[in-house]
């Protein structure tokens, strides 16, 4: 039953390449996407080149200034009331993006590829409050993992300014598959718990390296050509948009682009664990343990939080049971044990993707990979009808992770106002039974 739907589901968002209406539980979701498109020459702006230092740019791009994974964006600092972006010819066309100005809430536009979008101006709610926080910032992210935005230059009224953001105190990185990049949620990468983790954290830059149906072990995998332990190390996902702009040759990232993740979260393997792809426990693991490997190697100081697996719930008489087995719970454990043990920390080994080259790296390390058990955190029904999290289910990792996460490394929590996650305020303001 699992296997079955999962295959429908992922296959589905593989090969299908239109947009698709927000529904909410089979109804259409009423929503308010801006048309923010207008013709550039009837503005005078201020306009700064896709490579201004200025722009700040958050999770991968590539040397197009094309966008690649899940919530990819771009953050800045500006002045006066304006902001307009043109967008490049490899935009996806008709892609949702969200942006806000500061803390406020998201706000929605579908992007045109080639054209240029004004998404503040002295209308837009927050434009012209005065506000404790200076400058004022301006963060776009693209909603959907298979979908990009090209930036080609970003505009501010004529005579205002870009502003550069320093980078953000802590640095946050999601290493997963649909799950992760938020599949099947309103918002898709934008009401992932990834992307809560990121945002709800606070003072945190975050990128999301997740693609839906993806495996941990390099094969095909709902379509997917490679699997994390190669794709990880590029800057584009294993999509069909990836496939035309880069045909056999996608650019390795760059890993010195950005600064170095202090935590990486690794949520990789229920598509490994699914019989349809045949991917045996011993690959599995061997690719887990590259991908942590790599990650070593890249960023020697990060520390890294494997998440345990979870699938779907059946009801059985009167209540509901997880589905067993819940994923390769002894290869996820065994996996964080061997890198805990001292053999492993007397002489650690990293792995780079790219050469596929394993070597050890002489040198003592401290423990750094944890093992966060995912079980009892979802119910029944914070599993959507496709297999994932639903909005709810979504916001329920992401809390407990955030939890999990201040407990573990004494990180606080410093997002402590600014929306995070768009239209989940629903309530009951009913007195009067
Ligand atoms: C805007 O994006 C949404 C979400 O992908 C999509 O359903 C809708 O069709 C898009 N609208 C336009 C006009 O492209
Ligand atoms: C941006 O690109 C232009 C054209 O390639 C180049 O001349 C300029 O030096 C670059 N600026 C920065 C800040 O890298
Ligand atoms: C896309 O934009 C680039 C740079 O402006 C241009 O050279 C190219 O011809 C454009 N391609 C298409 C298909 O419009
Ligand atoms: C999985 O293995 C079975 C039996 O060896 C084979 O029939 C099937 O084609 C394989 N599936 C994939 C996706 O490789
Ligand atoms: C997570 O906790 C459950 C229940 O305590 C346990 O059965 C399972 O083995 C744990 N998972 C891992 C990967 O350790």
């Amino acid at each position: 039953m699992l296997s079955f739907s999962y295959l429908a589901v992922a296959g589905l968002a593989l090969l299908c390449h239109v947009s698709a209406t927000i529904l909410q539980n089979g109804q259409v979701r009423i929503t308010d996407f801006k048309n923010t498109k207008i013709d550039r020459s009837a503005y005078s702006f201020t306009t700064y080149p896709r490579n201004a230092t200025e722009i700040s740019y958050q999770g991968r791009w590539d040397s197009q200034y094309g966008s690649w994974w899940s919530a990819p964006g771009i953050k800045f600092g500006y002045t006066g009331q304006t902001v307009a972006i043109t967008f490049g010819n490899m935009t996806s066309p008709g892609v949702l993006v969200g942006y806000r100005i500061g803390g406020l809430d998201w706000q929605f536009t579908n992007i045109t590829a080639g054209a240029t979008h004004l998404l503040v101006s002295p209308d837009t709610p927050g434009s012209s409050l005065t506000s404790p926080i200076n400058p004022w910032t301006f963060e776009l992210r693209v909603t959907n993992w298979a979908y990009g935005v090209q930036i080609d230059a970003v505009h501010v009224a004529a005579g205002q300014k870009l502003i550069r953001l320093p980078p953000a105190a802590r640095r946050i990185e999601v290493i997963g598959d649909s799950l992760a990049a938020g599949m099947y949620t309103s918002y898709e990468g934008l009401s992932s718990w990834a992307y809560g983790v990121g945002a709800g954290l606070g003072n945190t830059d975050y990128s999301i390296t997740a693609y839906p149906g993806i495996c941990a072990a390099d094969q095909d995998c709902w379509g997917n050509p490679r699997g994390q332990v190669h794709q990880w190390f590029y800057t584009s996902d294993t999509s069909w948009r990836a496939s035309q702009a880069f045909g056999d040759n996608p650019e390795p990232w760059d890993f010195s682009k950005q600064p170095a993740a202090d935590l990486v979260v690794i949520n990789i393997g229920t598509n490994d664990q699914n019989s349809h792809n045949n991917v045996s426990a011993a690959v599995y693991a061997d690719a887990l343990t590259k991908i942590i490997q790599g990650v070593h190697g890249k960023w020697p100081d990060a520390k890294i939080v494997v998440m345990a697996l979870w699938l779907g719930f059946h009801q059985t008489g009167n209540s509901y049971f997880p589905d067993a087995p819940r994923g390769f719970v002894n290869e996820v454990r065994q996996t964080v044990e061997m890198f805990n043990s001292n053999e492993y920390l007397e002489n650690p080994v990293t792995y780079d993707g790219v050469s596929k080259k394993s070597s050890r790296t002489g040198k003592k390390t401290e423990p750094f990979v944890h093992l966060f058990n995912t079980t009892g955190i979802m119910q029944h029904n914070d599993i959507g009808p496709q297999w994932h999290p639903t909005d709810v289910g979504a916001i329920k990792v992401a809390s407990h992770l955030l939890q999990y996460i201040k407990m573990t490394f004494g990180w606080e929590l410093e997002a402590t106002g600014p929306e995070v996650f768009h239209e989940t305020l629903y309530w009951n303001d009913e007195p009067g039974y």
